[in-house]
């Protein structure tokens, strides 16, 4: 049974005896770029490279992947998160219960770390993680970036980061105004040579999720890229001028909503003040929780969601957007709940979380200010 904790822009699951399932790895990386460089003539792209990082996918509910810290690396799972900033990773001064049984990062035993002690601390919705920033090198597949700030964990509150995997988070928000995130860096110190990265998360639990740097790759979606150009110091915030249920417009949007693309939010997350009609129109039932639910057998047939974006339509099937739980027998969780905001600028407030993504390629340009989505191969 999944469980669903909003944390400020992060949803995290709670999952039980959980096993560490073993990276897939891109076998030939250099034939990748040949690929790449291919199709990027072809959709005249001018990126010449991506660095692919394979992601574990954790229950359908988060996204984690391999990095290493310091110099030897010392090796974290961390969370792969657009909606955050902060590169940070459980250290050898927490004590908090949450980094037990967590790999913790030692930063004596790194040649390269640097820290002039400077504290740190992000609230989330409902946890929050204190400590103090130094830089290092990380290294992420075939990336080394040096002298990148991380912030070392010394307090955890609660047990929001003590599910396994989370040995960290990984923030890639879009040029955040008071700190370098690790794609401003690789851009910084020329490790990539087009600012962009993109992402395939994988669906029912399945291997194969991956984050490219520097590119994008061609072999996970198909069609062009439709690109919404976003917001300028935001969360990768950019605003779509419609919304529909069965092809028919509801009108919520038609004076523009705004949406926030957040790889680390699980669901998709819908202005609080639509939550019921839209339930409603897909004939959802509530259970004796209040939570909305559906027929499992029923799923196939259920009307597509239409998210209307700079004049293209992006459909969301029933299969994406009511979680399939093997354990239920009947009844099948919706993957859409209320945002914590109804309006944000003024316009009615969506989160792009997994349920969102997984139906699409995504593209996170930053040169170019914009994100794309791709229908998938
Ligand atoms: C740490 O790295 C950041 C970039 O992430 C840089 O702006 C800052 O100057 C570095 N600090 C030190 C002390 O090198």
């Amino acid at each position: 049974m999944m469980k669903c904790l909003l944390l400020g822009l992060l949803c995290l699951a709670l999952t039980e005896g959980l096993v560490r399932v073993p990276l897939v790895k891109k076998k030939t990386i250099m034939k990748e770029r040949g690929l790449l460089k291919e199709m990027l003539k072809y959709a005249q792209y001018s990126s010449q490279q991506g660095y692919f990082e394979s992601l574990i996918n954790q229950n359908d509910m988060a996204y984690f992947g391999k990095v290493g810290i310091g110099t030897p690396p010392q090796y974290f799972y961390l969370h792969f998160d657009t909606g955050s900033s902060t590169l940070w990773v459980n250290s050898v001064y927490c004590n908090s219960d949450a980094c037990n049984s967590h790999p913790l990062f030692n930063p004596s035993q790194s040649s390269t770390f640097t820290s002039n002690q400077q504290p740190f601390s992000i609230k989330y919705g409902t946890g929050s993680v204190q400590g103090f920033l130094g830089n290092d090198t990380v290294t992420i597949g075939q990336l080394t970036v040096t002298n990148q700030q991380i912030g070392l964990s010394t307090s955890e509150p609660g047990d929001h980061f003590a599910r396994p995997l989370h040995d960290g988070l990984m923030g890639l928000a879009f040029r955040p105004p008071t700190y370098q995130t690790i794609v401003d860096n690789m851009i910084q110190e020329g490790v990539i040579e087009e600012p962009i990265f993109a992402f395939y998360l994988s669906r029912d639990s399945e291997s194969g999720s991956e984050v490219v740097f520097g590119g994008v790759d061609p072999s996970h979606y198909e069609g062009q890229i439709n690109w919404v150009p976003v917001q300028q110091n935001s969360h990768w915030q950019l605003v779509f001028e419609g919304f529909e249920v069965n092809h028919q417009s509801t009108g919520w949007c038609d004076s523009g909503c705004t949406a926030i693309t957040d790889t680390g939010t699980s669901l998709l997350l819908c202005p609080p003040q639509y939550v019921d009609s839209l339930h409603q129109m897909l004939g959802a039932q509530q259970d004796s929780n209040g939570n909305y639910v559906f027929d499992c057998n029923a799923v196939s047939s259920l009307p597509p969601l239409t998210f209307v974006m700079n004049g293209a339509h992006l459909h969301l099937p029933g299969t994406a957007y009511v979680l399939q739980d093997e354990d239920s027998n009947s009844n099948c969780q919706s993957g859409i709940r209320a945002s914590h905001e109804e309006y944000r600028n003024g316009y009615p407030y969506w989160i792009l979380g997994d349920v969102f993504l997984r139906q699409f390629y995504s593209v996170f340009d930053q040169g170019n200010a914009r994100v794309g989505f791709a229908n998938l191969a």
